[in-house]
């Protein structure tokens, strides 16, 4: 009996016509932007908040590319019902055979396959000839359409295509199975008008196109993703591939939370529709930002601090008059609200509760008392608590609630006067530990103490401080990104004091690759 299984197929269909699929890819290409890896854990709360803001399709990796990404892949695939959920394939028996082994559990299952169609790459790179390209994609979307009914193909390259040999290929990908076809400029090359053009091309001159559902993917080397997603809409394609932040290779891809504000905001001009729930798009995009370590540009369109900030006079007076002299999109209707429960010391238990409930968190009893106590610890050194201080607190503390090493106490000497020393006080598997260290300057004396305590060879290869919020008295929020063996992980620690926050961070790290050590380690070696 064949594997294959119902899915339904994202193909918009009669009075659908104008609503666009939003893919979003931040869990594959996203994670393909260097230092930006995910752990299992980080993903799936990635997945399950694109899955509640409507996203309709999420490619959740490689799965042949790591045992991880399987993992992740399968673990995503079991727990979204809501959208569909996509692994990617090269066009190759193995990777497809992969794939749909972390995709078969899924409600709504796509197999995605791919195989490179300029000249360049099929010379250079496949090492193939056009027609040999030709047998292997017909080959592979067949067999991938035999295990799953919803199969999309992607012309690598496509916008540097050969236009007689692209229409041929999107032709018999589309007979040999695949219900979406994706034209990607993958290396950001195109220019708006040229890739419409191209989208335009394909849909006349494809004779079977109205089979399917045709998708855009655009690298943004240019800047200009957004810009050829959207004019690509205008010449007929239906699906968009994104990601949260603009995450991906390079200058990253199209940003999701850009092109569902575009559609939204200027609908007159553009009359299309998404399933996504633009409120969801500030919590997507911290969420995206504190795990990968990605700061987000504080000029950035949508999701950047200064997005809805008035700072000029004449800004400041025509808002007052009219928001819409300055404003053409409200804060709230990408989730910026400023809530009426206002925190501070005198705050209980059950307020801080409500208040967790109202920013998105559903926490347990034992991590509610220890985020409750740190929260009353804040609020007792800092005039105002706000809902991002919340946010970064509550990170932090569902974060580091299972760990190994534990950060108990940090005593720091600094200043111009030197040496800089630190003492730290760690719990590693439960048992107390010190040490007493000094360093170049107060972090390293920090970092040198967790290496006294912790020996390892990993390598420091980011450390990020930000300000939660404004003030000289914000929490710091630090990023630590080690290497060891070709293996990144990125660690988050927030606190008042910056130092506590790198120790947390640089411990949040070691965490990781310990956990991924453990998995790589042969069972013999594992604790
Ligand atoms: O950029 C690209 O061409 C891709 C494909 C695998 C879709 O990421
Ligand atoms: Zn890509």
């Amino acid at each position: 009996m064949s594997a294959k299984q119902t899915a339904p197929n994202n193909a918009p269909k009669g009075r659908d016509k104008d609503r666009v699929v939003i893919f979003d890819t931040t869990l594959r290409d996203g994670e393909q932007a260097p230092g930006a890896s995910m752990n299992l854990e980080e993903k799936i709360k990635i997945a399950l908040l694109l899955e509640e803001m409507g996203v309709d399709v999420i490619e959740a990796g490689f799965p042949i590319a790591s045992v991880g990404d399987f993992e992740a892949v399968q673990e995503v695939a079991s727990l979204v019902k809501n959208s569909s959920v996509c692994g990617l394939a090269r066009c190759s028996r193995n990777d497809i055979d992969r794939a749909w082994e972390a995709l078969k559990g899924a409600a709504r299952p796509r197999i995605h396959t791919f195989m490179a169609t300029s000249p360049l790459h099929m010379k250079f790179k496949l090492q193939m000839e056009p027609e040999q390209v030709h047998a292997a994609v017909i080959e592979n979307v067949t067999h991938a359409r035999n295990l799953c009914d919803d199969v999309e193909w992607s012309s690598e390259d496509g916008s540097r295509s050969d236009h007689d040999f692209l229409c041929r290929m999107v032709e018999s990908a589309i007979k040999a199975g695949a219900s979406t076809i994706n034209i990607p400029d993958t290396v950001g090359y195109a220019v708006p008008e040229e890739y419409a053009a191209l989208i335009r091309m394909v849909m006349n001159r494809v004779p079977n196109i109205d089979k399917a559902t045709i998708s855009v993917h655009c690298h943004n080397d240019l800047g200009l993703a957004v810009a050829n997603s959207l004019a690509a809409l205008g010449a007929g394609a239906r699906q968009v591939e994104c990601t949260i932040n603009g995450l991906g290779e390079r200058a990253g891809n199209a940003s999701l939370e850009e092109i569902v504000m575009a559609l939204k905001t200027r609908a007159d001009a553009m009359p299309y529709k998404t399933g996504v729930d633009s409120e969801f798009i500030t919590r997507a995009s911290r969420l995206v930002s504190a795990i990968t370590g990605f700061v987000v540009q504080p000029n950035k369109a949508i999701v950047g601090a200064n997005a809805f900030a008035h700072e000029s006079g004449i800004h400041q007076d025509g808002m007052l008059k009219h928001a819409g002299t300055y404003e053409i999109m409200t804060p709230a209707s990408v989730g910026l609200n400023r809530s009426t429960l206002v925190m501070g010391k005198h705050s209980g238990r059950h307020a801080f509760k409500v208040k967790l409930k109202e920013l998105g968190f559903e926490i347990g009893d034992n991590a509610l008392n220890d985020a409750f106590r740190r929260f009353k610890a804040l609020a007792d050194r800092k005039k105002e608590v706000f809902d991002e201080d919340l946010v970064a607190l509550v990170d932090d503390e569902i974060q580091h609630g299972h760990e190994r090493l534990k950060f108990v106490s940090l005593q720091v000497i600094a200043g111009s006067k030197g040496p800089q020393s630190a003492e730290l006080e760690m719990e590693i598997d439960g048992k107390p530990q010190v040490a007493k260290t000094t360093g170049n300057g107060p972090v390293d004396a920090t970092f040198n103490a967790i290496k006294e305590l912790v020996p390892h060879t990993a390598k420091l290869r980011l450390y990020q401080v930000n300000a939660v919020t404004e003030g000289t008295d914000a929490q710091a929020e630090v990023t630590v990104r080690l290497e060891e063996a070709g293996k990144t992980v990125n660690g988050q620690g927030a606190d008042p004091d910056t130092l506590v926050a790198s120790a947390r961070a640089y411990l949040h790290a070691l965490n990781k690759l310990l956990t991924k050590r453990e998995k790589t380690a042969p069972a013999a070696l594992r604790a």
